[in-house]
């Protein structure tokens, strides 16, 4: 968009190309009134805009011929922007409703890196790989100093990153023990957001699905041998789910991992889809002796979680596990 010149803004009062039909040689301009065709759609200004001299229509899919006022481009953008959910009147779990002025500040100030590249942006980099231990400190990591880790864009990345982890990790096992690596498996309940549903698409893994219902609200373990097989990658677990914000009880999803390794010999492992909880499980109340797999303090040796943590604003989400020993 280019800067107001004053002047140059008394243009034609319609540049777009829909029913104007000013731009296109074909049919002829009643027809194009008549049957816009995609590529002619415009922009329809709400009459604010419609001061002398501004344009009052704009075409969708091409820059316009005519430069518009700074504010102008911006409250179009906004405006339709605005249609999408308000994080305020949000009660699902995936974003927090609020940020404080100074955490919205740090956001704009970052607006202008591109995080993926480190070499660039070195100081940013530290921060995040202390974000990344504080998190694996937060969840009781034993090393938290080694654990590994990343920020991401959101909890969808978050999330993929996760499932390629543990179909890797699944991968080279079966590779190692001269065995077939094809038709992954992975176990969720049928309460798992739509990312869940992308990453098995993405990367060919089959989507097992634990039915939820009245009664059994979450996914905690019961009849969990039925979904797991040795092609079974990994099985997750959310805190909390995006209907109901309901905490999957990890402990004892664990508990039945650990029964099923007792009597199969399969190691499954739990990726913990920390939506809302990730920043918030790890603290129980001081003395009530709930909380992660091996009490308040400890996290059961057996569970080696991946955390995507959530809660800070939308667009943020963190990835750190834990460094895995052989079981
Ligand atoms: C449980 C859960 N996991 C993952 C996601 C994906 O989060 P994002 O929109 O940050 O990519 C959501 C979002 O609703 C969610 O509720």
């Amino acid at each position: 968009m280019s800067a107001h010149t004053g002047p140059a803004n008394t243009g034609p009062a319609h540049i777009g190309t829909g029913t104007t039909g000013k731009e296109h040689s074909g049919p002829s301009r009643r027809q194009a009134a008549e049957v816009p065709r995609p590529d002619q759609e415009s922009v329809a200004l709400n009459p604010v805009f419609a001061r002398p001299g501004e344009t009052t229509e704009l075409p969708r899919f091409r820059l316009p011929r005519q430069e518009s006022l700074p504010e102008t481009a911006y409250q179009i953008v906004h405006d339709e922007a605005m249609l999408d959910g308000n994080a305020r009147l949000n009660l699902a779990t995936f974003v927090g409703t609020w940020m404080d002025d100074d955490a919205n500040r740090l956001y704009l100030e970052a607006a202008d890196k591109n995080m993926i590249d480190k070499d660039e942006y070195p100081r940013t980099a530290e921060i995040e790989t202390r974000c990344a231990r504080m998190l694996a400190d937060l969840w009781h990591a034993p090393d938290p100093q080694r654990c590994p880790g990343t920020s991401t864009i959101g909890s969808s990345e978050a999330c993929m990153l996760a499932g390629l982890a543990l179909k890797r990790r699944w991968t080279h096992a079966r590779r190692a023990a001269g065995r077939s690596s094809d038709r992954p498996n992975l176990v969720m309940s049928s309460a798992v957001q739509v990312c869940w549903e992308k990453f098995c698409n993405y990367w060919d893994v089959e989507m097992r699905q634990v039915p939820v219902s009245a009664d059994l609200k979450v996914l905690d373990g019961h009849r969990l041998d039925e979904y797991i097989d040795d092609h079974t990658i990994g099985v997750v677990a959310i805190m909390g789910v995006t209907y109901t914000g309901m905490y999957e009880p990890v402990a004892e999803i664990s508990a039945a991992l650990d029964a099923i390794q007792e009597s199969t010999g399969l190691d499954v492992r739990i990726h913990v889809d920390g939506a809302s909880g990730a920043m918030i499980a790890p603290l129980p109340p001081a003395g009530s002796g709930v909380g992660l797999p091996g009490g308040p303090g400890g996290v059961d040796q057996h569970l080696r979680p991946q955390v995507r943590a959530g809660l800070p604003g939308p667009g943020m989400g963190g990835l750190a596990r834990q460094p895995v020993p052989a079981r």
